[in-house]
């Protein structure tokens, strides 16, 4: 099926501390976005990518992708992740494809097996997620301070992008969904909508840049070869 990847870059990561917005950043010498652009342009089935960028950020994004082929011009991002996700399904409207992945820039670690699993596996259900099972024990907390037991860990996930969508479906939801808070995932939005969303496995390597501490393990990884 016809899949264009959405990549939402217009963040201002405010977690990763100090300096270049994260997306901007170098990591084992590439800028983060461009890491991330890569991973999906040229991998089969892949027609488009997709950069959603802040409009404040149109010369940082222009020298981190410069002389990259294959990625479409950026298109402006909004306040929050789902509305930045929203201009990008906009855009994609015009020449819609079938099925649409979406993606964090911040996750510069996709492996090819991660998008042709997103790709299968919506292909077949319609929305399919990567999924990790956690590894922590989950505690609620009971009052300021203090935890109680909280739900059963084997009923719990973690999830990951590229989160996969057929395109008519995600860009109805959104629009449904535009007045609404912010969901902090596609999923979430794919279900207020009332679909159902399949898992497939995630990649522990495939890590959200989010924290100063996350850039450290990711230069480390690349040191080791093991990305
Ligand atoms: N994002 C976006 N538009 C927004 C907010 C976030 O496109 N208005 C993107 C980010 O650029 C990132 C992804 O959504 O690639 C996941 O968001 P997150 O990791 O939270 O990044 P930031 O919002 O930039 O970081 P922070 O929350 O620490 O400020
Ligand atoms: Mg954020």
């Amino acid at each position: 099926m016809r899949t264009d990847v959405i990549v939402v870059a217009a963040g201002s990561g405010q977690r990763a501390g100090e300096g270049l917005p994260k997306q901007y950043r170098s990591l084992g010498g590439v800028p983060v976005l461009r890491r991330t652009l890569a991973g999906f342009i040229g991998q089969p089935g892949i027609r488009n990518v997709l950069p959603v960028i802040s409009p404040g950020h149109a010369e940082l994004c222009d020298a981190a992708l410069a002389g990259l082929d294959g990625v479409l011009a950026p298109v402006a991002g909004g306040a929050t992740r789902q509305a930045s996700v929203r201009a990008g399904l906009e855009a994609l409207a015009q020449d819609p494809p079938e099925l649409v992945l979406i993606h964090d820039a911040a996750r510069p670690f996709v492996s090819a097996r991660l998008v042709a699993e997103a790709i299968a596996m919506a292909s077949a259900q319609g929305a399919a997620v990567p999924a990790l099972a956690l590894v922590d024990t989950i505690k609620a907390v009971a009052a300021p301070g203090f935890l109680a037991t909280g739900p059963d860990r084997n009923a719990l996930r973690g999830v990951q992008t590229p989160q996969a969508f057929r395109y008519a479906m995600i860009a109805a939801a959104h629009r449904a969904q535009a007045g609404a808070d912010d969901l902090t995932d596609d999923a979430a939005v794919a279900e207020a909508a009332g679909h159902r969303v399949a898992a497939f496995a995630g990649d522990p390597a495939n890590i959200k840049l989010t924290t100063p501490e996350d850039f450290v393990t990711a230069e480390r990884r690349l040191l080791a070869g093991l990305a």
